[in-house]
């Protein structure tokens, strides 16, 4: 049984992502959890595509002890250099640098000839190995590569000092025995294969990503580059928690392990679902609503004899609490501090009391509260940039009145800076109505509407109702969530909130072009 490495991409690879997009503390956030579920190696980042994704890579070296940290870079000096800097300060730095190898990339996107991306190779792999000896290089498109030119570049890159050699399926192409046979003859065919780690990095446009990459373990690959919830370009990356179950649910198979804390799987899925407004398919491996529901009466029967019969993994392992209803009315606050203990979070004083204070008021207006509400209570005040400033809006009040012969009218309240600020507004329903007074206050930037969401927390009329409203603005999305049993009240409080990330961000841009303004 050998040990294969667990390489998050998820802030680099899945973050690029159309409406993936997280800042700088929903980044951290993210680290930090893959820290506790203990991945080996997190890449933070593009260090050079833009100044805030140098301040994250670099702010995430500095924040994460016990992973090693990488930063991407294409093959040139410029780019080397900037993740070199990003990532000096980590207790482990790695810089991962990659060129493409396949005909068409080279011809059309690099215009370079195969010599030249040889030549390449040698000199950027040399270059980066001045800066530290954990250099991982890729070959771009390696699966749709000519294989004895791919061999060559993974020859001159290990000569000139990688220590590990990624294989990417870029566009999500290849084939369990295809991906297993290019790692074969990697390993078999290029002199001094047993000094480096062979990886793979797949991604799912076939639906083969998880497939793909557990076959090039079973060739010989030490590492899976993957991302939290398969996040990632188009159809995404091989997802973390699906090839990490696989490997432990079959040793027979895969003979291998991994470091992984499985148990903070489930809280790591949501985290990064709940920053970028999303929520997993109900049929989704590991993490969705029905991973482990048997509904047919056959299986419940089995289960029930046996859960050995239609359970191949337990929610426990993965870190799902059973639903237990323990917590009502009359608990104090250390029972519920014990429970969402018990449940894997562990709060400051300051968000514990906050999500208390919640907790007593859904006891006053729901009947039974189980442990999905109090995980979303627990989310939406524990998550980074969910606390409204006292220089942004917060809800007062609202109204709203509607009919199916009127048209809607919804009048909001809101307070910045101590100050009450109200407007009253029609709309195409309250909820649009509601929204374009909230608009009428807050007078925002230009901007599109991208998503409203509805989600039930649990069952029953008197749910939790989740809404998720993602605005969309000079390409950065900004999501708000809001929780109530009033699905009007949780409308306006996710509007709010992601109206005061999105003012917020355009201030600190403004503020940072009058710093330059100044500089200059
Ligand atoms: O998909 C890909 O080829 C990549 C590389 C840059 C590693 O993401
Ligand atoms: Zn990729």
């Amino acid at each position: 049984m050998h040990q294969v490495k667990i390489f998050d991409t998820t802030l680099r690879d899945g973050e690029q992502s159309p409406g993936c997009s997280m800042n700088l503390r929903e980044k951290i956030e993210v680290a930090k959890c893959l820290e506790k579920m203990k991945v080996d190696v997190i890449e933070a980042g593009f260090a050079i595509s833009s100044p805030g994704d140098f301040e994250s890579v670099n702010t995430i070296a500095k924040t994460i002890k016990d992973c090693t940290v990488a930063s991407l870079a294409r093959a040139s000096e410029k780019d080397i250099d900037t993740a070199w800097d990003a990532v000096r300060d980590a207790t482990d730095p790695r810089i991962h640098l990659f060129i493409a190898t396949s005909p068409l990339h080279m011809e059309y996107k690099l215009k370079m000839t195969p010599d030249q991306v040889l030549e390449r190779t040698a000199a950027m792999v040399k270059y980066a190995r001045n800066y530290c000896s954990n250099i991982e290089f890729s070959a771009e498109d390696a699966t749709r590569s000519d294989i004895d030119f791919l061999t060559k570049v993974v020859d001159v890159a290990i000569r000139n000092g990688a220590s590990v050699i990624n294989l990417p399926d870029t566009v999500g192409y290849t084939t369990p025995s295809e991906m297993r046979a290019i790692i074969e003859h990697m390993i078999n065919n290029v002199e001094n294969a047993d000094k480096v780690e062979f990886s793979v990095h797949c991604h799912n446009d076939l639906g083969m990503a998880v497939a793909n990459s557990l076959a090039g373990v079973l060739g010989g690959a030490k590492q899976i580059e993957c991302t939290i919830n398969g996040l990632g370009e188009r159809a995404g990356n091989t997802s973390l928690e699906e090839v990490v179950m696989a490997m432990r649910t079959r040793p027979d198979i895969f003979e291998v392990s991994t470091e992984i804390d499985t148990t903070k799987i489930y809280r790591a899925s949501k985290t990064v679902y709940n920053i970028i407004g999303q929520n997993p398919p109900i049929n989704k491996p590991i993490v969705g609503k029905n991973a482990f529901a048997h509904e047919s009466g056959i299986h419940q029967h089995g289960v029930l004899a046996n859960k050995k019969t239609y359970e191949i993994l337990t929610p426990e392992a993965v870190g799902i609490t059973a639903n237990n209803i323990v917590l009502g009315k009359h608990s104090g606050k250390h029972a519920f501090q014990a429970h969402i203990n018990e449940m894997g979070y562990t709060l400051t004083e300051e968000e514990l009391l906050k999500c208390f204070d919640e907790f007593k008021a859904l006891c006053d207006k729901k009947k039974n509260i189980n442990d999905a509400d109090i995980e979303a209570i627990v989310i939406h005040n524990t998550s980074a940039d969910e606390e409204v400033r006292p220089d942004e809006y917060a809800l007062d009040w609202f109204a709203v009145h509607t009919s199916n012969f009127t048209t809607a009218t919804s009048t909001v309240s809101l307070i910045k800076n101590g100050k009450k600020y109200e407007d009253v507004c029609l709309g195409d329903g309250p909820i649009d109505a509601a929204f374009n007074a909230i608009d009428k206050i807050v007078k925002p930037v230009k901007h599109t509407f991208d998503l409203y969401t509805i989600n039930s927390i649990s069952e029953g009329k008197d749910t939790l109702g989740d809404v998720t409203v993602k605005l969309l603005a000079d390409n950065r999305s900004y999501v708000g969530r809001g929780l109530s049993t009033d699905i009007f009240e949780a409308s306006i409080l996710a509007y709010i909130k992601a109206m005061n990330k999105m003012m917020r961000a355009y201030s600190s841009d403004q503020a940072g072009e009058k710093e330059t303004a100044n500089d200059n």
